[in-house]
């Protein structure tokens, strides 16, 4: 099996989506191999995001993502579970995704996107190793 890492952001928790987000993976045939309601701190948001670290958005990324609590989960699946939850997602800017997609159902801000998934194998290693130290 394969795994991949979500966060279901804090815009997902405050809008009572956890529920709605989590089922459309299990219903695609994910499993949820762990999961944690938990406030990421500024420290972790910076090492995750850390790719972004020199872009203009940074400092509105991580006060977004640490601003109440997220719900961190890793998913497993059958090759490439990273591939099926980004296409589950949508793209990066909710007002491009399509219909049918959580970003493309559920979000209008690029900024309030309502999930990560991990965008591709070595991603998925390193944050899920990042988030839940004790499955890697
Ligand atoms: P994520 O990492 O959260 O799953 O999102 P993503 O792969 O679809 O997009 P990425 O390029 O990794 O960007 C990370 C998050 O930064 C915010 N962003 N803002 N204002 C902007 O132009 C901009 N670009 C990206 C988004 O919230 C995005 O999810
Ligand atoms: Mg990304």
């Amino acid at each position: 099996m394969n795994r991949t890492f979500v966060i279901i952001k804090p815009d997902a928790v405050e809008r009572g989506l956890l529920g709605e987000i989590l089922a459309r993976f299990e219903r695609k045939g994910l499993r949820l191999t762990a999961g944690e309601l938990r406030r990421i701190d500024r420290a972790l948001a910076e090492r995750h995001y850390a790719e972004h670290g020199a872009k203009p958005f940074f400092a509105d990324l991580v006060a977004f993502i640490t601003r109440s609590p997220a719900f961190l989960a890793v998913l497993e699946g059958p090759e490439d579970t990273w591939k099926i939850v980004r296409t589950i997602m949508g793209v990066t800017n909710p007002a491009e995704a399509a219909p049918g997609t959580i970003r493309g159902d559920y979000g209008t801000r690029t900024t309030e996107n309502l999930v990560h998934g991990s965008d591709g194998p070595d991603s998925a290693s390193r944050e899920i190793a990042l988030f839940f130290p004790a499955l890697s």
